[in-house]
C-alpha cells in the first residue's frame, strides 16, 4: 500500500513554514490547491537573505482555495485549523424543487465566501474579507432521498450505520439531512461562513447540531505533517495520500447511481476521549493500544513513522511485537481500494463541574462507499480494538458528498436538476 508523504520530517520549506517562496513556487500550499491572493503585498524585507519572509498574518487571511472543480474542496484540501460541521434537517413541504432552490442560494453563498466575497444580504461584509482557505463541503444525508422523492437514487449503503456493541450514541450529535463541513484557518471565518449559510437556509431547514473542531494553529507545522490529537497521538500516518493514484481511488465515488461520481461520502463520529483515563495509562499500554510509538508514530516493529508495519513479528517470548488486539492491526484493510481517508478534529468542551474532561474527536472519514469501506472497519474496531478502553462514539452521521461544479453549476445539481 501507498504510504503518505512523511509526516514527522520538518516539512517547512527553506525560509519558514509559510515563506513567500512556498507560496509562489509551487510549494505544499499550492500543491493543495491553494491561491495566495495578494501575493504582492507579502514582498519587501525579507530579513534572511534573498528569499522571503514569513508570511505576515494578514497574508494567511488572504489564502484561498478554489471552489469550483470535478471535486468539491474540504476533502483532499489540507486540513484547515478550524472546523464547524452543521447538520441540517429539511422542514416539512421541503420538495425536490425547494431543495434545488436552496441548494442554488447556499453554492452561491460558498463560492463568494470560500473567495472572499460576501454572499448577497451579509449584514457584516467584511468579515468575509479574510476567506483563510474557507471551504465548504456539502453532503446529503439518508432521509433526504425519501423526503425529497428521490429514494431510487439513493446510494445503496448510504443509510444510517448499523449500532455497534461500542455506540453510546445521543441524539443531539447524530443524523441530519444535509452536512456543511466548513473549514478554515480562522475561527471567525468559520463563524461568518456558518452564521451566513444557516441564514440562507433558514427557510427550507432547520440546524440539527453543529460540532466544532481544532487542530494546530496555521503556520505551526508545515503542510503534510501528521498532526496530534487530544490524546497526544499522531493521527492520519495510514491514510493514503492526496493526489495519489491511492487516494482517489479509495474516495472518489466511481460505481453507483452517475450523480455521485467524482464525489464521496463521509461518516462524521463524535468520539469522546476518556482523558483521565489515558493519562493514568503509561507509555508502553498507550503503544500497545495502537501500535505505534507515541514519540515519532512509527509503528512498534519500525523504526520510522512511515515503515509499514510487521503484523506477523514475534518478540523474544513469542508473541506478536503489534498486538493482535491493537488499533492498528484490526484496522488494516487488504487492498488500496478498502482504505479509508480521516479528517478527523479535535474537540474540547468546557469540562464538567468535577473537572472531568469533555474531549475527543470529530472524527471525519471520506470514503467511496460506506458499506464497503468503512462498515467493515468499523464492526472490527467495535469486536475488539485496545482504544476501545478509551473512546467511546457518541454521535454517528452519514452524508453522500456530491462531486463539484464548474462556474455557473451548484452542487448537488447531477440529483436535483
Ligand atoms: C477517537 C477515536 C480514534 C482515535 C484516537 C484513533 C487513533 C488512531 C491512531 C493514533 C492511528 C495510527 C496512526 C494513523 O494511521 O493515523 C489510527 C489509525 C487508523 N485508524 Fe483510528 N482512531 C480513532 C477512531 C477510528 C475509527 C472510528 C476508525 C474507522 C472506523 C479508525 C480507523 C483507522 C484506520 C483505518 C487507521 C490506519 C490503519 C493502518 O495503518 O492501515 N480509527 N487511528
Amino acid at each position: 500500500m501507498e504510504r503518505p508523504t512523511p509526516g514527522d520530517r520538518p516539512a517547512e520549506p527553506a525560509g519558514g513554514p509559510l515563506s513567500r517562496r512556498a507560496l509562489l513556487a509551487g510549494g505544499a500550499l499550492a500543491a493543495g490547491g491553494v491561491v495566495a491572493a495578494g501575493v504582492a503585498a507579502v514582498r519587501g524585507s525579507t530579513g534572511d537573505g534573498p528569499g522571503p519572509a514569513p508570511a505576515p498574518a494578514a497574508e494567511l487571511g488572504g489564502l484561498m482555495v478554489p471552489f469550483y472543480g470535478a471535486h468539491q474542496a474540504g476533502v483532499e484540501t489540507p486540513a484547515q485549523a478550524h472546523a464547524a460541521f452543521v447538520a441540517l434537517d429539511l422542514a416539512e413541504g421541503v420538495d425536490r424543487a425547494a431543495l434545488r432552490r436552496m441548494m442554488l442560494v447556499l453554492t452561491d453563498a460558498a463560492a463568494r465566501l470560500t473567495q472572499g466575497r460576501a454572499p448577497l444580504a451579509d449584514g457584516q461584509p467584511e468579515l468575509a474579507h479574510l476567506p483563510s482557505r474557507l471551504t465548504v463541503t456539502f453532503g446529503f444525508g439518508p432521509r433526504l432521498f425519501d423526503v425529497a422523492g428521490l429514494a431510487g437514487r439513493r446510494p445503496a449503503s448510504l443509510e444510517q450505520l448499523p449500532a455497534f456493541g461500542i455506540d453510546r450514541l445521543q441524539e443531539r450529535w447524530s443524523g441530519g439531512d444535509v452536512l456543511l463541513q466548513l473549514c478554515a484557518d480562522d475561527p471567525l471565518t468559520v463563524a461568518h461562513a456558518q452564521r451566513m449559510l444557516v441564514k440562507d437556509a433558514r427557510s427550507f431547514a432547520t440546524v440539527r447540531w453543529v460540532q466544532r473542531g481544532f487542530r494546530r494553529g496555521r503556520g505551526m507545522q508545515g503542510d503534510g505533517v501528521t498532526q496530534r490529537n487530544v490524546l497526544g497521538q499522531l493521527d492520519g500516518t495510514g491514510n493514503p495520500a492526496p493526489g495519489t493514484p491511492a487516494f482517489a481511488g479509495a474516495v472518489w465515488t466511481d460505481a453507483g447511481p452517475a450523480w455521485l461520481h467524482g464525489g464521496t461520502t463521509v461518516v462524521v463520529r463524535r468520539i469522546r476521549a476518556e482523558l483521565e483515563a489515558w493519562d493514568a495509562t503509561g507509555t508502553a499500554g498507550k503503544e500497545s493500544a495502537v501500535g505505534r510509538r507515541l514519540s515519532d508514530g512509527a509503528p512498534l516493529t519500525g523504526r520510522h513513522e512511515l515503515d509499514e508495519p510487521d503484523l506477523t513479528a514475534k518478540d523474544a517470548h513469542g508473541r506478536p511485537v503489534i498486538p493482535e488486539l491493537s488499533h492498528i492491526a484490526r484496522a488494516q484493510v487488504g487492498s488500496d481500494r478498502l482504505r479509508i481517508f480521516r479528517r478527523a478534529y479535535n474537540y474540547d468542551e468546557p469540562p464538567a463541574p468535577d473537572g472531568t474532561a469533555d474531549s475527543g474527536l470529530v472524527f471525519a472519514s471520506f470514503q467511496r462507499d460506506v458499506g464497503e469501506q468503512f462498515v467493515p472497519i468499523q464492526r472490527r474496531l467495535a469486536e475488539a480494538d485496545l482504544m476501545n478502553e478509551w473512546i467511546t462514539p457518541i454521535g454517528s452521521a452519514v452524508f453522500a458528498v456530491p462531486p463539484g461544479c464548474a462556474p455557473g453549476g451548484w452542487i448537488g445539481e447531477g440529483l436535483l436538476r
